[in-house]
């Protein structure tokens, strides 16, 4: 009986870290294949990818000291990848902030929706791509600072 109560515990414990996991942002490592030739990473929309890609764009070419992003998604979830070069993708919450320098062509930060990001530290020829669940749709951005914070319930 209480072997059966402890079992059941843990699988509950595993569940709800599971769906925290989920929705907090959070490395993904994602497959890859070496050999003599070079690399290949690759990324499966429902499988290494939580979410159906909808839409992948990338960004290039950015100066030294520009920022980008600067935005919130009220629905859309992306998967974060530095194809080449390295960046740092700053996420708040409208509580605290967290800072993820990414640098791996293998390795993708989810964001869930309602995080306000912005990249910075770009570095020279670097490529950010990003994939994304929704089509673009500008009303799905918040692009207010302060209008992000009340979404989440803080004010300035
Ligand atoms: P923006 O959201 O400012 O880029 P980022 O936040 O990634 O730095 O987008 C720049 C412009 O590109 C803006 O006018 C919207 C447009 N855009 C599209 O038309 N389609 C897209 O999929 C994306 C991401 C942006």
């Amino acid at each position: 009986m209480l072997y059966n109560i402890l079992k059941i515990l843990r699988y509950l414990t595993i569940f709800v870290s599971y769906i925290m996991k989920k929705n907090r942002p959070h490395i993904i490592v994602l497959p890859k294949v070496f050999d003599p030739r070079g690399s290949l990473t690759f990324a499966e929309g429902g499988n290494h990818v939580p979410f159906d890609i909808a839409r992948v764009y990338w960004i290039y070419d950015v100066p030294a000291g520009a920022v980008r992003g600067s935005h919130a998604h009220k629905e859309a979830e992306s998967l974060i990848v530095a194809t080449s070069g390295s960046f740092t993708v700053h996420l708040s919450d409208g509580k605290s902030t967290e800072s993820f320098q990414l640098n791996r062509p293998f390795e993708g930060l989810f964001v869930p929706s309602g995080y306000w990001r912005t990249l910075d530290n770009f570095s020279s020829g670097s490529v950010c791509m990003v994939l994304t669940s929704l089509p673009y749709s500008e009303t799905d951005y918040i692009r207010d600072y302060n209008e992000f914070l009340k979404s989440c319930g803080n004010h300035e």
